[in-house]
């Protein structure tokens, strides 16, 4: 790893140049880190291209699971402008001749991934020659002028503690949405509830219900900057907010609840001060990524995973 350091942070910085031309909202890519969960170190023949590869697992209880392989290897890829595909098949070679390691929990499962700006397109084909897929899309929207907030055929309010068992189901019949798009991962039913612990705590109109005649039959949530950090380096405006979730009763669905959900966090989140929302949504599910589009998203990254049977 040590003696590919130099390699990585050269090749770092050629990416963000050539990123910051193509589209100065895509974030800065930071030199990869050595560590103990770094299990490859890997470089081209060509020396345009290079990467760690990261282990990583995470226990079914918990609700990041719901949308990772509770077993994972993660590439941070880094390459020169002049990459070819033939300089990233290369890489992906020397990356998938390794075994991909056994899960750690009975019941897991395993992938691998990689997330990449959406202008490096000359890793396209090598990934889907070597079975990836576009899983995730990381969109972004700005919001340079107060956005209007859409008129709706519900009540949109702050959500309440009281709440919470709608939510909870609302949140379920997403979740069971994802998981049959093959973008969210089969857990206990349970799992997902945090989610809605966790909105509940966003206090200040971060997190909405929309209702009617006195039944909630949508929620959204956004996360405020403070507690966005981790996700803020997908762009380079700041602040950033993440918004985390949102979802209609699919008996109310494309009647405008959606969208009168999404601008009134977006009013809230401009009366704040936010600059840029950043959300990420699952590249298959044609519920989801026509709609972000529809209210100003834009694609800036994509993660590629390629999922594995359970065991060989
Ligand atoms: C995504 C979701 C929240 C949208 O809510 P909704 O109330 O159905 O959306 P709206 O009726 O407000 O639609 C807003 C706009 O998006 C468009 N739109 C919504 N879904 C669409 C789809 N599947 N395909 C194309 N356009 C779509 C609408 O035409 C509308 O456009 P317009 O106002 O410019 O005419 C809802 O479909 C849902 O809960 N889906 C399942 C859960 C999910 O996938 N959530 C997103 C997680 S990232």
């Amino acid at each position: 790893m040590n003696e590919l350091r130099p390699l990585l942070a050269s090749l770092t910085g050629e990416m963000n140049g050539w990123l910051r031309e193509d589209d100065p909202l895509i974030g800065e890519l930071t030199v990869p880190d050595e560590g103990d969960d770094v299990v490859l170190a890997l470089a081209a023949q060509s020396r345009r291209a290079a990467g760690l590869v990261r282990r990583s697992d995470t226990p079914l209880s918990d609700a990041m699971s719901l949308w990772q392989a509770s077993t994972r290897e993660n590439l941070q890829l880094r390459c020169s402008p002049e990459a070819t595909t033939a300089d990233i098949s290369n890489l992906l070679d020397s990356w998938l001749e390794h075994p991909m390691p056994e899960v750690s929990e009975p019941g897991g499962d395993r992938a691998r991934s990689v997330r990449l700006p959406v202008p490096l397109r000359q890793a396209i084909v090598p990934l889907l020659e070597y079975g990836f897929t576009a899983r995730t899309v990381t969109l972004a929207r700005r919001l340079n002028t107060p956005p209007p907030v859409s008129p709706s055929p519900a009540l949109i309010r702050p959500a309440r503690e009281d709440d919470g068992e709608r939510m909870r189901e609302l949140m379920r019949e997403l979740m069971a949405t994802e998981v049959s798009f093959g973008s969210g991962y089969q857990r206990a039913p349970e799992v997902s509830d945090h989610h809605v612990e966790e909105a509940l705590t966003l206090h200040d109109g971060w997190a909405v219900v929309a209702e009617i005649d006195g039944l909630v039959v949508g929620w959204a949530s956004m996360a405020p900057p403070e507690f966005s950090g981790w996700a803020a380096p997908s762009v380079r405006p700041r602040p950033a907010a993440y918004f985390g979730n949102a979802v209609v009763d699919p008996a109310v669905r494309s009647g405008g609840i959606g969208r009168a959900l999404a601008s009134t966090l977006h009013n809230h989140a401009h009366s704040h001060g936010v600059d840029t929302i950043i959300l990420d949504a699952a590249s298959n599910n044609t519920w989801s990524v026509p709609f972000w589009h529809r209210l100003g998203y834009r694609p800036l990254w994509t993660t590629w995973r390629r999922r594995y049977p359970t065991s060989d």
